[in-house]
């Protein structure tokens, strides 16, 4: 059978910022944009993309394309029976690791979507908020439900195909989601007081970027841009020939960003228009956004297209996950992709029960601890503190100093037809000598060698 490949440029873009937009963007970012010294902590997060961020994703982008296989599959072309094939595989691993809480989280912006639709929000209070969070959290019918709910859209879109799942979806979706977060900013921004939310967003402050701010930043710049585990690998695979990589990687994660102070753009300004602290992760998404937008005119339309467009973001993020052992399972173990997007999604979503019930100290297996970490704290820990430096690395090493570099600049520059100049020595340069010693640090950071 013919392997597929996305369209055209447009699709491969939209394609690929749907993997890097996600969860990440909306409840990540801009809180540690917030408390890290704004402007400062962009300043440097757009160096590590620059330093770390796009030379590991144009490596993953030629791994990819230059073989058109899937994760295991490509490291194997490349470097037959060879240790290689660890990035390939830890990226699977690393896939499912993530998946694994990614969709219990992405289960509760389905719900709370759900609710806000139902009209839940209507009339809440600080009390009420945090009950119904506490309620949606702990369930424990309810999150385990509702996590199944995301693993069988996810699955019904990747039985489609590449074409037909991915690219449909992502064309349609990631323009919708730029609209509805243009219309969440313009509502916040023109609130009164909103200047106070801007200011802790973007004003320039030297003085609150410390180490970890720094470390943070990097390992951000990892989890945006849905490196080392493997999505990259297996969407590029399906890139066209002609596809300018540098320029798409480069285009990816600028917008990537963009969504990103979007995002913050519209939740600060209301959080302190009404005078609230914003807290971090779980408590600024699911108890701030919907108390202080629903005290807003028409609040309730804008609570709406705030989880819609979380949704989307969840969904399309989860497509390129969920993607990468489909790939591997269809090529490598000839499997119909039905009956591995059924197998996959079915795993994840039953042993992610174990994440949905392990959120909170008082979650039904809250008390199965090890290290003072439950399963949702273990399966976020390993995929992002170690198995994601440890691919990046990896990766650096393997490409910057074992495969050739003319076979590189012969697949960057499409054979011949890009002219490169400088940039490939810049990638090359920075690919060798200056990120593995910065993942190497983030490495020792992340296992606690360094604080
Ligand atoms: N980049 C996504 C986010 O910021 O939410 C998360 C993610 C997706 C990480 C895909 C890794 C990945 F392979």
């Amino acid at each position: 059978m013919k392997r597929e490949t996305f369209s055209s440029g447009l699709a491969v873009f939209l394609a690929t910022l749907g993997s890097t937009v996600g969860l990440g963007n909306i409840w990540k970012f801009p809180y540690l944009t917030g408390q890290y010294g704004g402007g400062a902590f962009l300043a440097v997060y757009l160096l590590c993309i620059a330093f770390v961020g796009l030379p590991i994703m144009i490596s993953e982008f030629y791994i990819g394309r230059k073989t058109r296989k899937n994760a295991v599959g490509a490291l194997q072309a490349l470097r037959p029976g060879a240790a290689w094939q660890c990035i390939g595989i830890m990226g699977i691993l690393s896939s499912y690791l993530i998946m694994l809480f990614y969709s219990c989280v992405a289960g509760w912006v389905y719900f709370y979507l759900f609710k806000a639709v139902k009209g839940d929000f209507d009339g809440i209070t600080m009390a009420s908020a945090q009950l119904q969070f506490s309620e949606v959290v702990l369930g424990p019918a309810a999150p385990i439900i509702w996590q199944f709910v995301v693993m069988a859209v996810v699955a019904a879109i990747l039985v489609m195909g590449v074409r037909d799942g991915i690219e449909k979806i992502t064309k349609t979706l990631m323009p919708l989601l730029f609209i509805l977060i243009l219309v969440c900013d313009i509502r916040a921004l023109t609130l009164p007081g909103a200047s106070a939310g801007i200011d802790f967003l973007l004003q320039v402050d030297f003085g609150k970027l410390t180490a970890t701010g720094v470390l943070t930043a990097l390992g951000l710049a990892f989890f945006k841009l849905s490196l080392a585990m493997g999505t990259m690998i297996t969407y590029s695979s399906y890139f066209t020939a002609n596809n300018n990589l540098y320029a798409t990687a480069a285009k990816v994660a600028l917008s990537d960003t963009l969504v990103s102070l979007l995002a913050g753009l519209a939740i600060f300004p209301t959080v302190f228009s009404f005078g609230l602290e914003p807290s971090a992760g779980p408590g600024l998404l699911f108890m701030t956004i919907p108390l202080v937008f629903s005290q807003i005119p028409f609040g309730n339309v804008l609570l709406v297209a705030f989880f819609f467009l979380t949704s989307i973001a969840a969904t399309t993020a989860m497509l390129s996950l969920l993607e990468v052992p489909l790939a591997y399972f269809t090529e490598e173990r000839k499997m119909s992709r039905p009956k591995a997007a059924v197998l996959n999604a079915g795993l994840i979503a039953a042993i992610g029960i174990l994440a949905t019930l392990s959120v909170d100290k008082s979650s039904l297996l809250g008390a199965y601890t090890l290290l003072d970490r439950g399963f949702f704290d273990w399966f976020d820990y390993l995929s992002s503190n170690i198995l994601m430096p440890l691919g990046g690395l990896l990766t650096a090493v393997f490409i910057g100093h074992v495969v050739r570099k003319e076979d590189i600049l012969r697949e960057l520059s499409n054979d011949g037809h890009l002219k490169l100049g400088g940039l490939f020595n810049c990638y090359y340069f920075t690919l060798r000598y200056v990120t593995p010693v910065l993942l190497v640090v983030v490495f020792l950071h992340a296992v606690g060698v360094i604080g």
